[in-house]
């Protein structure tokens, strides 16, 4: 992924093999220095002659006072990335005290400390900063044999809300990632055993397991502070409340790889007073005509045995009520949902879906809706980053997602909201 991050400096750890090692050389290639932390020594002396100048530090992140006196004076941090992890396999009603204490001391705690420390540096610098925690699939689907682990990175997902909510008024982003299998050590040893490993990709859209890059490519995306690029277009009028209109406007369009359903309505009406006519427009326009320009655009992919990315523009407001927004928040929550059914049935023909979700940004739809200070004070002070979303946060999350930088990702709902979702 070409991005660009010199001039900062980066500290990943669990740097030694697997997605933490590829992290690090990602991050060498675009212009950043990095910290490089890990446990095994000759792990981080082969990294180094790879990536010369990282700085190396060999330290076990389960041992607070090691981790304190070995990172405790790092200096500015302006990107981390919390990605060391222990995955100790046991039946639950054999877990001891030992793998409890250092599943979490190592996946867990460590994220505390670790962080603790990089955001203390980014604050005394007033620096804006941006911190990635690793998660994995297991924080929302069970896997046998791993109850300490899951428990981890189930609290991991929760961590980082927190995190996003009490640091993102210092102007610090903390995002995770939630990988499937990705056959490094660690998930070769998690997914042994051939059938559980069979059964388990039957049940991923996309048929199979994630390859580091994906996963490295998701973190470089959310470290990042990136700006978007344009290239022609071509242009069709047509009123996407019209089926007939839109089926003859689109019948011939031919091939089309991407797909952004973005078109939109929002009417504004107290629950009490909404109308049959803007119930049925909001329908119309924000779920049926995504339904009808994806089938005509996803059964074309499909007869060439092309693959192809959808993306669904949809709001914060699919998961949260918003006065006077009834309607549209149902909207969205449809679509966010029509997303992922999408996603599972259309990934087998190779095409992903996903939605993205942005708090309000100021285009015609968003001043109509909080011009008035007073609401957008109210809406502002639930945002932990304390803004609104510029155009571009939005219009560079969907080449991203529409992009094969994101190939494993499908059925997601990513949010563009300064954090209003993680409160
Ligand atoms: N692989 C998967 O299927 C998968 C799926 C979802 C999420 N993830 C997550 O992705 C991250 C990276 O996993 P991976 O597959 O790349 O694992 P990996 O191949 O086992 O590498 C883990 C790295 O973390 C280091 N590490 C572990 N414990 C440490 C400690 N106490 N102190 C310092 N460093 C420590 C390891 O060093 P040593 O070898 O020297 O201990 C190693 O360099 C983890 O957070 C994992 O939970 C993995």
């Amino acid at each position: 992924m070409q991005l660009n991050f010199s001039g900062l400096r980066a500290l990943v750890t669990g740097a030694g093999k697997g997605i933490g090692r590829d992290t690090v050389k990602a991050l060498h290639a675009s212009g950043a220095r990095v910290v490089a932390v890990s446990r095994t020594n000759a792990d981080l002396v082969s990294l180094s002659k790879e990536c010369p100048g990282i700085e190396p530090v060999c330290v076990d992140l389960g041992d607070w006072g090691a981790t304190e006196k070995a990172l405790g004076d790092v200096g500015p941090v302006d990107l981390l990335v919390n990605n060391a992890a222990v995955a100790l396999m046991r039946p639950f009603l054999e877990v001891t005290k030992e793998d409890f204490d250092r599943s979490f001391s190592v996946n867990l705690r460590a994220v505390f400390q670790v962080s603790q420390i990089v955001a203390r540096g980014m604050i005394n610098r007033g620096v804006p900063g941006s911190i990635v925690n690793v998660s994995s699939m297991v924080a929302h689907v069970p896997f046998p044999s791993l109850a300490a682990y899951s428990s981890t990175k189930g609290a991991m997902t929760t961590l980082t809300k927190s995190m996003a909510l009490e640091l993102g008024p210092y102007k610090i982003r903390v995002n995770s990632v939630n990988p499937t299998v990705v056959l490094t050590a660690m998930g070769q040893k998690v997914s042994a055993d051939p059938e559980f490993s069979r059964k388990l990709k039957e049940r991923h859209p996309l048929k199979k397991f994630a390859e580091v890059e994906d996963v490295v490519n998701s973190i470089l995306f959310l470290l990042s502070d990136r700006s978007a690029s344009t290239s022609g277009s071509e242009t069709v009028c047509v009123d996407l409340a019209d089926w007939e209109a839109t089926e003859q406007a689109l019948r011939g369009v031919g091939p089309v790889d991407l797909l952004v359903n973005n078109a939109a309505v929002a009417f504004l009406q107290p629950f009490l007073e909404v109308t049959k006519e803007a119930y049925d427009m909001s329908f119309s326009v924000n779920l049926r005509a995504v339904i009808q320009v994806s089938q005509i655009v996803a059964r074309g992919l499909i007869a060439r045995g092309a693959p192809g990315v959808i993306v669904n523009v949809s709001s914060q407001a699919s998961q949260r009520g918003l006065t006077n927004h009834s309607v549209y928040c149902s909207t969205k929550g449809a679509l966010d949902i029509l997303t992922k059914v999408m996603a599972v049935e259309l990934g087998p023909h190779k095409i992903r879906v996903n939605a993205v979700n942005p708090t309000v940004v100021m285009t015609p739809m968003g001043q109509a809706a909080w011009s008035d200070p007073q609401k957008a004070k109210a809406m502002l002070d639930r945002i932990p980053l304390g803004r609104f979303a510029e155009m571009e946060n939005v219009v560079d999350t969907i080449p991203f997602l529409l992009s094969d930088h994101s190939s494993m990702t499908t059925g997601s709902t990513v949010p563009v909201d300064g954090g209003f979702l993680a409160t």
